[in-house]
């Protein structure tokens, strides 16, 4: 059955966890789909494992709707949320509803996820109100790392962790119908969520969640370029594609690929008719 904002909000009501995955292109979104994962988050987090960026603040509008195409095309049960890139909404409402409009026209996805709390919700109210499911995120948001000074755990003193119950607050009232927390401690991650009727979706936010979500190509370990405290690898599947690229690579060399099975057949009378 198809997952939609809805469908989020019954399962925070019955106590449903919600499960959350990256992807950027068709084939991963059918997997993530068919193994019965509710959402697919289309992450700027591409900018760093699809396209080798240090960060996520080079990631333009046209590469989300890109990819976020490939993925929708590949979700059939799957809530698909796209990230709207940095600069692509903190510059005016006016901007965040024509980008919102464009992600949601051009890709087919069921919802956009934008940075921010109480700064932006006037972007929320109005990319909401025309129609367009919005999803917060709170704590450390990736497309704020220069003014953070680096990947840093958010909420620990009683002033910012203040903040992040009423910017979780405020995106609420705002009209988001989910917020995704990043790297904030356990405990907090847990009042904030008792203290909002929508789900949060925790990434390095304990289980007091309503939901999780991690970068797939973390939790498969074919990501390497860093690794946060917060990812298990569920699968080493990067060693097991290292080992098949170079199992490839021998194979051609010494000839033993392809083999009789991987080769297409001619009759020989037309071989023979050849000079
Ligand atoms: O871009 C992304 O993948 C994200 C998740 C880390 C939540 O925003």
């Amino acid at each position: 059955m198809k997952n939609t904002v809805t469908t989020f909000q019954q399962m925070k009501e019955k106590g449903e966890k919600i499960s959350m995955l990256t992807a950027y292109d068709y084939s991963t979104a059918r997997l993530v789909d068919e193994a019965g994962v509710n959402s697919i988050l289309v992450g700027d987090s591409l900018g760093n494992v699809m396209l080798g960026y240090e960060d996520t603040i080079a990631v333009t509008v046209e590469d989300m709707i890109h990819h976020g195409r490939a993925v929708a095309r590949g979700a059939k049960n799957a809530l698909v949320v796209v990230d709207m890139p940095f600069l692509s909404y903190q510059t005016s409402v006016y901007d965040a509803v024509v980008n919102a409009g464009r992600i949601m026209k051009e890709t087919h996805c069921g919802a956009v996820k934008l940075e921010g709390g109480a700064v932006v919700c006037p972007q929320i109210k109005a990319i909401v109100d025309a129609s367009i499911p919005v999803c917060a995120h709170l704590g450390l948001t990736p497309q704020s790392i220069n003014a953070f000074g680096g990947f840093k755990v958010q909420g620990k003193t009683v002033e910012a962790a203040q903040k992040l119950i009423d910017d979780a607050k405020a995106v609420e009232e705002a009209g988001a119908f989910a917020v995704v927390l990043e790297c904030v401690p356990a405990k907090l991650a847990k009042l904030v969520s008792e203290a909002v009727s929508i789900p949060t979706i925790g990434i390095g936010a304990g289980n007091g969640c309503d939901g999780q979500v991690l970068v797939y190509a973390d939790m498969l370990a074919m990501f390497s370029d860093f690794c946060p405290k917060f990812v298990r690898k569920f699968a080493n599947v990067g060693e097991i594609m290292r080992q098949a690229f170079a199992d490839y690579d021998a194979a051609v060399k010494d000839g033993s690929f392809p083999a009789e099975e991987h080769t297409y057949k001619i009759d020989d009378e037309v071989i023979e008719k050849l000079y």
